[in-house]
C-alpha cells in the first residue's frame, strides 16, 4: 500500500469515529518499529518527522535522511503517511515538502491568530499544489519547561475557542486541525482531563479531522472520550521514548552492564513496537476501506 497523504489516511475517521496514531521517529530503529507494528496489525499509521531535520544543512545528508524514510514507507504493506511534526517556520515546512513528506504540520499556535492564519494559508496553497496535506494548530498545546507538569498547571486560557477554529478552517483550507483541549506535550503528573464539552462544540463547527497532541500520559478512558467527542489523529511520542529507554535500563540491570549493544537496540525496538501496537488498539484504528 505504501505512502499516502494525511487526507487519505484519515478519510474515514470522522464518519467512523476512530483515530489513527501518529508517532515521531528518532532514528531507523524507531522508524522500523513504528512501521512494522502497523504492518503486523494490518493498520494504517502516521510516521512523524520531528522538525529538527531542518538543522541538516548539507543537501546530500538531507536527501539521504529522507530517502531512508521514504524507502521504508514505500515498502510498507499498509498505508503510511510521512508527516512533518511541528513545522516551526515557513522554510521548515517547504523543506519537508521538498524532502518528500506527504503531509506537513505548520505550528503557528504561539503566534497571533491572524499571523498563524496568513502563514498557514500560504503553506496550504503551496502544499496542495504538490499533492501534500496540511495540519495546523489553533489554541496552544504547551510543553513543560523541564520535569513534569501537574494537571492543575495546564493553562485553560490557551484552549482552542470553537469559533476561532471554525474561522481558521474556513479561511485557510487546512486538511486537519490540532486543538488544545487539556493535554500537554511530554511528561505529565496526575491525570489529564479532556474538555469534552469544548471538543463537542468544535466538532459541531468543524468538519475536518481533529488532532490531539500530547497523547502520552493520558489514561485509556481519556483517549476513548477524546475519540468519542471528535478526535481523529493522536500524536504520541514520550511514551515510546520511555518504553525504549525503560527496556534498555532493564537489560542493563539484568546483565549488570555486560551486554552487547545490539541487545539494547533490539530491546528498544521491541518495546517501541509493543507501545505502538498498544496505542493503536486503544485508538480503535481501523484498516482503510474496512
Ligand atoms: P507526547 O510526547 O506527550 O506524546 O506528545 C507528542 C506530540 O504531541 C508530538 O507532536
Amino acid at each position: 500500500m505504501g505512502l499516502v497523504t494525511l487526507t487519505e489516511i484519515l478519510k474515514e475517521s470522522v464518519e467512523k469515529k476512530y483515530a489513527v496514531g501518529a508517532f515521531d521517529t528518532l532514528d531507523d530503529n524507531f522508524t522500523e518499529a513504528i512501521v512494522a507494528a502497523a504492518e503486523e496489525e494490518g493498520l494504517p499509521v502516521i510516521l512523524m518527522v520531528p522538525n529538527f531535520f531542518a538543522d541538516i544543512r548539507d543537501e546530500r545528508q538531507l536527501s539521504f535522511y529522507f530517502n531512508r524514510l521514504l524507502d521504508r514507507c514505500q515498502r510498507a504493506t499498509v498505508p503510511v503517511c510521512l508527516h512533518l511534526d511541528h513545522g516551526n517556520s515557513f522554510a521548515c515546512c517547504v523543506k519537508a515538502i521538498h524532502g518528500g513528506c506527504t503531509s506537513i504540520m505548520f505550528d503557528g499556535s504561539a503566534l497571533p491568530v491572524e499571523e498563524n492564519m496568513a502563514i498557514t494559508k500560504e503553506l496550504v496553497r503551496i502544499a496542495h499544489s504538490c499533492g501534500v496535506s496540511v495540519e495546523a494548530e489553533i489554541g496552544h498545546v504547551g510543553s513543560p519547561e523541564g520535569g513534569e507538569l501537574e494537571a492543575s498547571d495546564v493553562d485553560a486560557s490557551q484552549y482552542t475557542k470553537p469559533e476561532d477554529a471554525k474561522r481558521f478552517v474556513e479561511e485557510t483550507g487546512v486538511d486537519a486541525l490540532a486543538v488544545a483541549v487539556g493535554t500537554v506535550h511530554g511528561l505529565f503528573k496526575g491525570t489529564p482531563k479532556i474538555d469534552t464539552e469544548r471538543l463537542d462544540r468544535i466538532r459541531e463547527l468543524v468538519k475536518i479531522p481533529l488532532v490531539l497532541h500530547g497523547g502520552s500520559g493520558l489514561p485509556e478512558s481519556e483517549f476513548r472520550a477524546a475519540i468519542a467527542h471528535g478526535i481523529n489523529k493522536i500524536n504520541f511520542f514520550t511514551g515510546l521514548s520511555l518504553a525504549a529507554s525503560g527496556a534498555i535500563d532493564a537489560k542493563l540491570k539484568e546483565f549488570h552492564g555486560k551486554i552487547h549493544y545490539i541487545e539494547l537496540i533490539n530491546a528498544a525496538h521491541e518495546a517501541c513496537k509493543a507501545a505502538v501496537k498498544e496505542q493503536m488498539r486503544i485508538f480503535g484504528t481501523l484498516p482503510l476501506d474496512a
